[in-house]
C-alpha cells in the first residue's frame, strides 16, 4: 500500500506562535486517499475481520519496501486502581475467538494496573496504511499450559531475559542487569532447558468491542465497531462518525 497517504504541500507552511526552528506540528498532516469500508464486506465477527488487515499488514512487514515495521507490536493501555492511565507496546503473539493475547512479567507496571482493574485497550497502529485497530475489553491470564508452551518457543537469550528483569522495578545500574544475566547464562548453557518463571506469563484480551479505522479524504473517515454485551452474546456491527 504506497498511495494511502499524500502530503499536501500548501498545508506545510508555518504557523503562527510556532517556535523558530521546531517542526511546525500545527500544520503537519497526513492526507489519506485510501478505499474506504463498507459494512457489508465485513464478516460476522471481528477476529476474521482483524486477520484480513492482519494479513495486509503483516505482508507490507515482509516487503523489503512495506510501509509496515513490526504488525504486532500494540499499544496496551491500563488503568490502575485510581482510574490512573498509563500504556506501553507489547507485541500480540496470538489470537482467536477467545481474544488477544501477548506476554509479559506478572509483576510489571501494567500487570500490577490489571490485578486492580482488568480492563483495557489495544491499539493497533498502522499509521502507513492509514489504519489503525482500537481493541477494549478485559484481560486475563493465559493457562500456565500456554503460557509454557510459548515460553519454550523463545530465543534461549529471551527466555533468560524474562529471568533476569525484574520488569518495571527500579534497578541501580545496567551493570547489575547484565551481571545477572550472566550468572543466569552459565547456569543454564545454551541447548537447555530453562522453566518459564512463575512471574511471567500470557494475558489474553477478550474484547467487547473492536473498531476498525480507515483514512479518507478530508478526514471523513469510515469508522466501523463490532460490540457486543458480554463475551457469549452476538457481534452487532455499528458505523461511527469520524
Ligand atoms: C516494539 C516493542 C515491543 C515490546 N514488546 C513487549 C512485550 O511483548 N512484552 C512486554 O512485557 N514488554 C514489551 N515491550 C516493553 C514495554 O513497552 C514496557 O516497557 C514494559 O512491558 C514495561 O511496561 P510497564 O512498566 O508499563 O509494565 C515492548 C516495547 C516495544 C517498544
Amino acid at each position: 500500500m504506497t498511495d494511502s497517504r499524500a502530503t499536501d504541500p500548501d498545508e506545510s507552511g508555518p504557523t503562527a506562535g510556532s517556535p523558530a526552528g521546531a517542526a511546525d506540528l500545527a500544520a503537519m498532516r497526513a492526507h489519506y486517499v485510501a478505499e474506504g469500508i463498507a459494512e457489508a464486506d465485513f464478516p460476522a465477527d471481528p477476529f476474521e475481520q482483524f486477520g484480513h488487515w492482519f494479513a495486509r499488514a503483516a505482508a507490507e512487514a515482509a516487503d523489503p519496501t512495506g510501509v509496515i515495521h513490526e504488525p504486532n507490536a500494540m499499544v496496551v493501555s491500563t488503568a490502575d486502581a485510581q482510574g490512573r492511565p498509563s500504556s506501553r507496546t507489547v507485541l500480540l503473539k496470538g489470537y482467536d475467538t477467545r481474544g488477544f493475547v501477548f506476554y509479559t512479567n506478572y509483576e510489571s507496571g501494567k500487570a500490577r494496573d490489571i490485578d486492580a482493574n482488568p480492563h483495557v485497550s489495544l491499539l493497533f497502529p498502522w499509521h502507513p496504511m492509514a489504519r489503525q485497530v482500537i481493541v477494549t475489553g478485559t484481560a486475563e491470564r493465559t493457562g500456565r499450559d500456554e503460557t509454557v508452551r510459548y515460553f519454550r518457543s523463545r530465543p534461549h537469550g529471551s527466555q533468560l531475559g524474562a529471568w533476569a528483569s525484574a520488569q518495571s522495578s527500579v534497578i541501580g545500574s545496567r551493570a547489575e542487569l547484565d551481571a545477572a544475566y550472566a550468572e543466569l547464562a552459565a547456569r543454564h548453557p545454551e541447548g537447555e532447558q530453562v522453566p518459564a518463571p512463575p512471574h511471567w506469563g500470557g494475558y489474553r484480551v477478550v474484547p467487547d468491542a473492536v473498531e476498525f479505522w480507515q483514512g479518507r479524504t478530508d478526514r471523513l473517515h469510515d469508522r466501523l465497531r463490532y460490540v457486543r454485551e458480554d463475551a457469549s452474546a452476538p457481534w452487532t456491527l455499528q458505523r461511527l462518525s469520524p
